[in-house]
């Protein structure tokens, strides 16, 4: 498919991302201040060592099983197949994890990391507030004192985890600047990582960011799709026709894209359309953006003219996002990943399906993969098969959904 690397057994190319300098093509990279430069070096050396180090991974497989619960559910969704009547859609049940979410599989990972770098206290930034709270928690479970930017338009939105860090003790920083989300959260976070790099360790939260982030976090995450793939050819004992996960930065998609990569399925990035690719109100990055420098990292963002980034849209705050993670542009360049989109009033219907059909309440984000999986099965014969990633749950949006659905709580 890529890269020089071949796998022995069959000859064929071994997809091998990103290259030493954490590029994948042209993406990625490691765009950071020079006072931020031996911080990230640092953090480049000691990952490459926990990588291979069998201490490190005994521990993380440990929090993984008896702290996260993993593995995660592979479910065969069977009432919304059937109301579809096409493809079998089976669901990747990661909203089961401790804290709800997929991002506590990442949040693990990096505060060993941090441990192991003898850093004193942790920084993030957050948009829906999930990586916010499995970052908190993850503090909490190792004594580590946490602040968690986030930005005022989404401590609005999703009051509720708002709460849930502040009772694990974190410290949460409105970030009042630009469009009071997510971009400015980051942005708010990195300017605290520069001023303080000795003792700080910056948990980021998506595959975004300087090398090593894009890579360390999707191999956090990589776990999603390993388990998917040896549930799947124990179920149906072949492997899916398609993948399916949502796309903010991109980490859950690339958790269940990656250990697929080199195999014959089809996958599907769902990026949130929100009031549609025709309006200024979307975090279409891939449809509608180009290519920039920001966040340490080169890759898709929506921006104007003159190179300014633009405020993005979607009704779940986890995807309102203007940029996507490196790999993601890489992945776009290379056609191996298919970048579609989900409208705000699409993931709202899905969201209601799943909840009719399945008894299971999705998190928004996770809501645009539905709808996109419920077109798609639609086109699909009943014995293909579908994962779809269920990346959180809808706990968190219950006041957003109902504020649409025009009922009071
Ligand atoms: C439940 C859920 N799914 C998906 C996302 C999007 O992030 P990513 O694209 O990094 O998976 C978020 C972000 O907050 C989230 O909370």
């Amino acid at each position: 498919m890529t890269d020089s690397s071949t796998n022995n057994n069959n000859k064929k190319p071994r997809y091998k991302q990103p290259n030493n300098a954490g590029k994948f093509g042209q993406f990625g990279g490691c765009y950071v201040a020079e006072t931020l430069m031996p911080a990230v070096l640092e953090l480049q050396k000691e990952y490459l060592k926990a990588k291979k180090d069998k201490k490190f991974q005994e521990e993380l497989s440990y929090y993984l099983q008896h702290y996260v619960g993993r593995p995660s559910p592979l479910y065969f969704a069977k009432k919304l197949s059937d109301h579809l009547n096409g493809a079998k859609i089976y669901l990747k049940r990661d909203e089961l994890n401790h804290t709800g979410s997929h991002k506590i599989n990442n949040c693990i990972g990096q505060i060993l990391l941090a441990r192991r770098l003898n850093k004193k206290r942790i920084i993030a930034e957050t948009g829906a507030g999930q990586h916010g709270v499995a970052t908190a928690t993850v503090c909490a479970l190792f004594s580590m004192p946490c602040t968690i930017y986030m930005g005022a338009k989404d401590i609005a939105r999703q009051a509720p985890n708002v709460f849930r860090m502040k009772l694990l003790g974190a410290e949460v920083k409105s970030v009042e600047t630009g469009s009071k989300s997510l971009k400015n959260a980051i942005n708010e976070a990195m300017r605290d990582w520069i001023a303080n790099a000795n003792d700080t360790y910056y948990l980021l939260g998506t595959v975004t960011g300087p090398h090593p982030y894009p890579m360390m976090v999707r191999d956090f995450h990589s776990i999603i799709g390993k388990e998917a793939k040896k549930q799947i050819l124990k179920y149906e004992n072949k492997l899916p026709d398609a993948l399916i996960a949502c796309i903010g930065g991109g980490s859950n998609a690339l958790g269940l894209f990656h250990d697929f990569i080199d195999d014959p399925v089809q996958m599907y990035g769902v990026e949130a359309s929100g009031k549609g690719l025709n309006t200024d109100q979307h975090s279409s990055s891939i449809a509608k953006g180009s290519v920039a420098v920001l966040h340490g990292n080169k890759t898709f963002f929506l921006q104007n003219e003159d190179g300014q980034i633009d405020d993005a849209h979607s009704i779940s705050a986890g995807l309102d996002y203007p940029g996507i993670g490196p790999e993601h542009a890489y992945l776009h360049e290379i056609n191996r990943v298919n970048y579609v989109s989900a409208t705000d009033d699409e993931a709202l219907e899905a969201f209601q399906l799943l909840c009719k059909t399945e008894g299971i309440i999705p998190a928004l984000e996770s809501a645009h993969g539905i709808a996109f999986a419920c077109k798609l099965a639609k086109t699909m014969n009943k014995e293909q098969i579908i994962i779809t990633n269920l990346s959180g749950r809808g706990d968190k949006d219950i006041n957003t959904v109902a504020q649409h659905l025009g009922f009071k709580l």
